[in-house]
């Protein structure tokens, strides 16, 4: 029997919950579709750093790296600075394994209430594909006040003037700066996946999301690597269309995307409004894939660290990313059960959880996508 080792970080909030609950699926769809899953927790999070001061060791890196994949709940914790965690355990993780790809799926399902008027599950089905390494998230970025660090300064002073070929006073006092970097390795890659991803999926068309208008630097290197990209796949159409464009339309006409391919910060913003209009955070799904080595996958919901400890959290995005993480382990046929049996549950909607409008815990929601697999399966 296959045998998957599968990396559990519960993390903060809400994410031990409904990781409990994505874990119990998971085990179902194993015994019915006769695999194995041998977990192991990894207690990183709020609760470790303030005992150890350790965000994550080179050690639980080692050790995190002889499993197949990670489950992942949700990091954030109010006892922390917003940041310390989110930067120090979560954005370590996707660096460190070189996860290059943040996949999004936008899709609404039956039985959903959807935000946009005259729009449903026909309309809303595509996928984000966000670049996950690089852009502004590559963390160069300082404050430099006058008389700290006179040479930092002087620095940023001569690279704005050479820009704009004046003298602009940069102000004396204090300035921040924070700088986005793409590489051409790092955009092709991402850009290839999700050309690549159309063609498996048999979608025809490639959005790429950019502000080649203002942030020309890197974003028209971008669209020229989309172009050369383009070209080996002579099948699939493209088209650009700038960030504050996009989120116009993915209001409009959300019926007009299949995969969308976005730097990394734009890519941030655009799936939370994703996530919306396939029926909240409570639903919405991601992995961040490496795929020649360790993936992770999350729910893209924070920790809600209000409702913490309450049994009332949503955990479908949760078991959804589970469902992709067994596509990750070629567990295709238990991948597209957990999917259907989501389906099954929203559509039949006896069992909703608060967020979907109705009064059910986060275990009995857990429950009621466990036994659909069962059942279907006929065990
Ligand atoms: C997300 C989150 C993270 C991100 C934060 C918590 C670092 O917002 O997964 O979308 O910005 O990528
Ligand atoms: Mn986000």
């Amino acid at each position: 029997m296959t045998s998957h080792k599968i990396a559990v970080i519960a993390g903060d909030g809400i994410g031990p919950e409904v990781i409990a609950e994505g874990m119990k699926v998971l085990d179902a769809a194993a015994d019915a579709y006769n695999f194995k899953v041998k977990w192991k927790k990894y207690p990183l999070g709020a609760d470790h750093y303030l005992t150890t001061g350790e965000l994550v060791s080179e050690e639980t890196l080692k050790d995190l790296r002889k499993n197949d994949v990670i489950y992942l709940g949700a990091l954030g914790d109010p006892r922390c600075k917003p940041g310390i965690l989110e930067k120090g355990v979560l954005l370590a993780l996707r660096f460190h394994f070189d996860q290059y790809v943040n996949l999004r799926p936008v899709k609404l399902l039956e039985g959903v209430w959807c935000p946009l008027k005259d729009k449903g599950p026909k309309d809303i089905d595509f996928t984000v594909v966000r670049e996950n390494t690089e852009d502004f998230y590559v963390g160069i970025g300082n404050r430099v006040k006058e008389g700290k660090s006179r040479q930092e300064l002087e620095v940023i002073r001569s690279l704005y003037s050479v820009k704009f070929g004046l003298d602009i006073e940069v102000d004396k006092s204090e300035i921040a700066y924070q700088i986005g970097v793409l590489s051409r390795k790092g955009s092709e890659r991402v850009i290839r996946y999700a050309f690549e991803l159309a063609k498996r999926k048999g979608k025809n068309k490639v959005t790429a999301v950019d502000k080649a208008n203002v942030l020309s630097d890197v974003y028209n290197f971008w669209r020229e690597i989309v172009e050369k990209v383009a070209k080996d796949y002579p099948k699939i159409n493209y088209e650009f269309n700038y960030v504050d464009a996009i989120t116009m339309w993915f209001v409009k006409n959300p019926e007009w995307f299949q995969v969308v391919v976005t730097p990394n910060m734009f890519g941030d913003i655009i799936t939370d409004l994703g996530a919306m209009i396939q029926g909240g955070l409570g639903l919405a799904p991601g992995g961040n894939i490496n795929p020649d080595g360790i993936s992770m996958f999350e729910p893209i919901h924070g920790s809600a660290p209000k409702y913490k400890g309450m049994n009332r959290a949503n955990p479908i995005a949760t078991i959804w990313a589970g469902a992709m993480m067994l596509e990750e382990v070629r567990e295709e046929k238990a991948s597209a059960a957990v999917l259907e049996a989501i389906g099954d549950v929203l559509k039949e909607g006896k069992v909703k959880t608060k967020d979907l409008g109705g009064e059910n815990t986060c275990s009995e929601m857990g429950d009621a996508i466990a036994e659909k697999i069962a059942q279907e399966r006929g065990r």
